[in-house]
């Protein structure tokens, strides 16, 4: 029996740790929210026609299939302790129905404070009632920022001067609390963690059946912002696995303050980063050029890998930084970036990377196979931009 029981609980805990808790987020999520471009502003329409555009531009199909609607759309608690939305967002049930009939998912936000970072109402004291009814409006994926649970926080470490982890294990119980009433729902509902990277939740998020967790603060539409992110993910590759993702936040491409060359180091990067796929921008206005990085094939490809592993860095020189993600069926994928502000030769040597008798190499935004290539590959960036190869035998 003893061994029974130990046998299924290590059954048990494979397979959380391979699907995650509630099955969700078996390959990095992918999808649009609202808060990089329309912030606080956002209405109703705005989200129906993210959506209408998902599937008009092809997005839906390349694999972005989340709407999430971020802060601003709470209104009131009645008596009953009940949210209410605000006038901009009359029907939430209605909405997610219009998003759902296109194919696509719904997504909400929320926090485990009194209030949002919008100032909104939170979900404190309220956290079964509120997923319940995001239940009930066919919400799939719940976005739970931080925000002014830091006040709780900072208050629990001046009541317990001499316990150095009382804000840390009370922020953790929040997290598990909305965690647990979401699964009490019965509906799967993706759980994205949004606390900055407080406390490393990628050694605890998986425990509470976080599916993503940021592990920055927030990202803005400047190269400065972004690769600083981006380039702080080395070491984080082990944390991240089928069901639960390292989250370094969402896209900016398209929103018109970076280069084009930046917005594909943007995109290679968080590729290799396996991290979850969120674009930020007016899908109304895309530029080709907003569309070709966004819907590269081959770049989605490597995001999703089946493999599942995220990439993380081979070696940096100064301002140049080689990163490496392994793909199923032995392929690998590597980012060849150049940080500076002139044009640079970037090379790996494939023999590095386990092709020492070298293997095909396919350019991914150049969109062509560069043949059969053996010891050190090099490629000529310019400044601030970036090349992604796939590698196999
Ligand atoms: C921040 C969060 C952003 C956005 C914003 C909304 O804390 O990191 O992604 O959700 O709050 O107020």
């Amino acid at each position: 029996m003893r061994t029974l029981a130990s046998f299924s609980c290590a059954l048990l805990l494979c397979s959380v740790s391979a699907f995650g808790q509630n099955g969700l987020a078996a390959k990095p999520p992918m999808g649009w929210n609202s808060w990089n471009h329309f912030a606080g502003h956002v209405t109703d329409a705005d989200v129906r026609s993210a959506a209408d555009e998902l599937v008009s531009t092809g997005m839906r199909d390349a694999g972005y299939v989340y709407v999430n609607v971020d802060d601003t759309w709470q209104g009131e608690r009645d008596a009953q302790g009940v949210l209410h939305t605000n006038s901009r967002f009359p029907d939430m049930k209605a909405l997610g129905d219009y998003i759902h009939s296109k194919g696509l998912k719904f997504g909400i936000y929320s926090s485990p404070g009194a209030k949002t970072c919008g100032g909104y109402a939170g979900s404190l004291g309220h956290e079964a009632q509120d997923a319940k009814m995001y239940a009930s409006w066919g919400v799939d994926f719940l976005k739970y920022d931080l925000c002014s649970f830091q006040d709780n926080m900072n208050q629990a470490k001046a009541e317990h001067p001499n316990d150095p982890n009382a804000a840390k294990d009370l922020m953790i119980a929040a997290y598990r609390k909305m965690g647990d009433a979401l699964k009490a729902t019965g509906r799967p509902i993706l759980y994205s963690l949004c606390q900055y990277g407080v406390d490393q939740p990628w050694k605890w998020g998986p425990g509470l059946g976080a599916n993503m967790w940021r592990t920055t603060d927030d990202i803005d539409d400047s190269y400065g912002r972004m690769i600083a992110i981006g380039f702080s993910q080395a070491g984080l590759s082990k944390y991240a696995a089928p069901g639960h993702w390292n989250d370094p936040d969402m896209l900016e491409v398209g929103n018109g303050k970076m280069t084009e060359d930046e917005y594909k180091t943007h995109m290679s990067l968080w590729v290799i980063l396996a991290a979850p796929l969120l674009a930020g921008n007016d899908l109304s206005k895309m530029s080709d050029s907003d569309k070709s990085i966004l819907m590269n094939k081959d770049a989605i490809a490597i995001d999703q890998d089946s493999l599942g592993k995220q990439g993380d860095r081979l070696y940096e020189s100064g301002d140049l930084d080689v990163w490496t993600k392994p793909l199923s069926g032995g392929r690998v994928a590597v980012g060849l970036f150049n940080r500076s502000w002139s044009v640079r030769e970037v090379s790996v040597d494939l023999a590095a990377i386990g092709f020492r008798n070298g293997g095909n190499v396919r350019d991914v935004w150049e969109q062509k196979d560069m043949g059969q290539r053996k010891g050190v590959v090099t490629e000529t960036l310019p400044k601030h931009g970036a090349a992604l190869l796939i590698v196999s035998k």
